[in-house]
C-alpha cells in the first residue's frame, strides 16, 4: 500500500496571500517593513518562527509575552480570511488528485505545519478525504525535521520509504528527503531543487503519474 501526504498552504490552498496580508498588517503597526518577497521565508515555517523572522527584518527584541500577544493579533486577522474560504480556493487539480489516489487504494493524510489546518480542511469541504490529519498542533519540532510527516506515515499505517510527499516549500522537500519519502515539488524547480520531482501544480500532472513516482535523491 502506498502513502500519499500532502503539505496544505501552497499546495491544497493559496493561503501565503493571506498570511502576507496578516503579517504585513502586524509588520506596518510595529514599523517593519515587509514585502512579498519577504513573506517566501515564511512559507512552510511555524507561527513562531515568522515572526521571528520579521523581527529580524526590523531589528527589534520582544519579550515572549509581547510577542504572544502579536502571534495572536496576527492569527486572528488571519482567521478573518479563512472564515471566507470555501471550496473554490482549492487549487485546479487537487480534487481529481485526490479521488483518483483514494480510489488507487493510497491512504491519504495531510502533514502540514499550520494549526489552523483542521479548519481550513473543514471550510474547503475537503476533510472527508484524508485517512489522517497532522498538523502544527500535534508535532513539537517544526519541518525541516520530518517528524510531521514520520507521524503521519504512521497515522496512515504505511511505511516511511511507500510515502509520497507533496510539498511547495524548502523546509518540506528537506523533511520528506529526510525521512526518506519520496519528495515531489509544487513550484519552481529553481526553488525546488532538492525534491525527486517537481510539478507546477496538480493541474500540470496526469493523477495516475502520481501513483508512479519513485524517489531519485
Ligand atoms: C504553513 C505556512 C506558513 C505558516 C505555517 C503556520 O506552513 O506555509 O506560512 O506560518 O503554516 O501556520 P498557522 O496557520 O499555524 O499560523
Ligand atoms: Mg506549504
Amino acid at each position: 500500500m502506498k502513502g500519499f501526504i500532502f503539505d496544505l498552504d501552497g499546495v491544497i490552498v493559496d493561503t501565503a496571500k493571506y498570511h502576507f496580508l496578516a503579517w504585513k498588517k502586524l509588520a506596518t503597526q510595529i514599523g517593519v517593513g515587509f514585502t512579498i518577497e519577504d513573506n517566501e521565508r515564511l512559507k512552510g515555517v511555524s507561527r513562531a518562527r515568522s515572526l521571528d523572522i520579521i523581527l529580524e527584518l526590523g531589528d527589534i527584541t520582544a519579550t515572549d509575552e509581547q510577542k504572544q500577544q502579536w502571534m495572536t493579533q496576527k492569527n486572528e486577522e488571519y482567521l478573518g480570511y479563512v472564515s471566507r474560504m470555501g471550496t473554490e480556493e482549492v487549487l485546479p487539480g487537487v480534487l481529481p488528485a485526490l479521488h483518483f489516489l483514494r480510489e488507487n487504494g493510497g491512504k491519504i493524510a495531510l502533514g502540514s505545519a499550520s494549526k489552523n489546518a483542521r479548519l481550513i480542511l473543514e471550510k474547503t469541504g475537503i476533510m472527508p478525504l484524508f485517512d489522517a490529519v497532522v498538523d502544527g498542533n500535534d508535532v513539537s519540532a517544526a519541518k525541516p525535521d520530518p517528524e510531521v510527516f514520520v507521524l503521519a506515515a504512521a497515522q496512515i499505517g504505511v511505511p516511511q520509504g511507500d510515502c509520497t510527499v507533496f510539498e511547495d516549500s524548502v523546509a518540506g522537500i528537506e523533511a520528506a528527503n529526510s525521512a526518506g519519502m519520496v519528495s515531489v515539488g509544487i513550484g519552481e524547480a529553481e526553488t525546488l531543487k532538492d525534491a525527486d520531482h517537481v510539478f507546477p501544480g496538480f493541474a500540470a500532472v496526469a493523477p495516475e503519474t502520481l501513483l508512479s513516482l519513485s524517489v531519485k535523491h
